[in-house]
């Protein structure tokens, strides 16, 4: 007995004199004692806060003030981080919501800079391609996205909302359920995998003659434009929100991958390959380059800890009974 625990705590002097050689500013695996948590944000490896606890410097979480965020450029540009999926590839990160105001004689009376997120130094994130939009708010307003791919090719997108004087917005969103189809609000999916540059921004169109929409715009508090990214499912449209919007971020979905590899370059080299987890697989990332790692089916946790990937007894009988 004694024997057994003496010898288990030379082999953990022993793990832990290799983990230090390994040492760096990387980790293979994370110490015992990195934190796991920042505020509610759960914060796994291949994440960590500081050295010895992310797998590389791209997974660098900053803990600051019980909030946690991603560091991509100035401070001002941290993205704050809600939510870090290890088994998906994902995070879920809050991004800013782009604002112009003008008064009834078509003056600028306020705007937001606008809003640049620079992804590029963190290498393997991208702005979800499927499972965001660029959503727009506000009657005759446009809101614009220009990104760049980890290649550098150079992307555009954007959107109109528009509001005519017979009131359109009320009879739209009377019909409908998706209340954002062009009339007060609009949305686009982005069509371009990998973006790791956006920047997007809000303004208004205004017209010369009587025909437009300036009428409907009196009956509305403000004149103001709003575009964001914004995770679909996370904002439902009301057409009070053109009078009274004040909401000033909202969740976007990055993709991550954990190395810029295809599973097949990755296996060949089991020290380098970040799979560590016995009931692991590697799988495509989203982002277009590079993989991430899973629990195979029946098994759920973290793949990139050695026993991170734990049996579910009940989806192994699932998985014999009905597969
Ligand atoms: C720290 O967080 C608290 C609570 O969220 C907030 O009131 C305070 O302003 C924050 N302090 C700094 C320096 O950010
Ligand atoms: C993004 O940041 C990288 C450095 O991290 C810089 O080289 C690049 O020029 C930036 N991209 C844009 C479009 O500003
Ligand atoms: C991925 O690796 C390829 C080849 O090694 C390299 O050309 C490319 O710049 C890398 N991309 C990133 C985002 O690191
Ligand atoms: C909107 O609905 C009102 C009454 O329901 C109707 O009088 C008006 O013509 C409709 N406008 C449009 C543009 O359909
Ligand atoms: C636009 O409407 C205003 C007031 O309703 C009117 O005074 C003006 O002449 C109109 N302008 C044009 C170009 O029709
Ligand atoms: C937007 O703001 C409203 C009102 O403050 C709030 O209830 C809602 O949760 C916010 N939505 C998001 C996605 O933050
Ligand atoms: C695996 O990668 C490590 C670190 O890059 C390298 O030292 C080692 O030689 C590689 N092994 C093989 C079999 O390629
Ligand atoms: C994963 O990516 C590689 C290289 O891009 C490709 O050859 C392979 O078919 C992909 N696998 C799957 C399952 O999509």
């Amino acid at each position: 007995m004694a024997g057994q625990e003496k010898s288990s705590l030379v082999l953990v002097i022993i793990v832990s004199m290799i983990c230090a050689a390994a040492g760096g500013e990387a980790a293979i695996q994370p110490d015992q004692n990195c934190p796991t948590r920042c505020g509610k944000v759960d914060i796994e490896f291949p994440f960590g806060t500081s050295e010895n606890c992310y797998l590389h410097p791209s997974f660098l979480i900053t803990c600051h003030n019980n909030s946690a965020y991603l560091q991509v450029g100035p401070p001002e540009n941290n993205l704050p981080v809600l939510n870090i999926s290890p088994e998906k590839g994902e995070m879920v990160v809050s991004a800013k919501v782009a604002k112009t105001c003008y008064d009834a004689s078509e003056k600028m009376v306020f705007t937001t800079p606008p809003m640049v997120y620079n992804l590029t130094s963190r290498k393997l994130f991208s702005v979800s391609q499927s499972r965001n939009r660029l959503t727009v708010i506000g009657c005759n307003s446009f809101g614009v996205l220009d990104g760049f791919d980890s290649e550098g090719r150079a992307f555009r997108t954007d959107c109109i909302s528009y509001c005519t004087r017979s009131g359109a917005v009320k009879n739209v969103t009377a019909t409908t359920n998706d209340l954002c189809r062009g009339a007060g609000c609009c949305r686009i999916h982005l069509s371009a995998t990998g973006l790791s540059y956006f920047a997007y921004d809000s303004d208004q169109l205004f017209f010369n003659n009587n025909a437009s929409t300036l009428i409907y715009k009196s009956q509305h508090k403000n004149q103001c434009s709003y575009a964001f990214l914004v995770q679909d499912g996370d904002y439902n449209f009301s057409p009070r929100d053109l009078d009274n919007f004040r909401n000033e971020s909202f969740p976007v979905l990055l993709d991550w991958a954990v190395a810029n590899q295809t599973c097949q370059q990755a296996k060949v080299n089991t020290s380098t390959y970040k799979c560590k987890a016995h009931n692991s697989r590697c799988e495509n990332a989203t982002t277009g380059l590079g993989y991430i790692c899973r629990c195979q089916d029946g098994f759920e946790g973290n793949p990139y800890l050695y026993h991170g990937c734990q049996g579910i007894i009940l989806s192994y009988f699932f998985y014999r009974d009905f597969v």
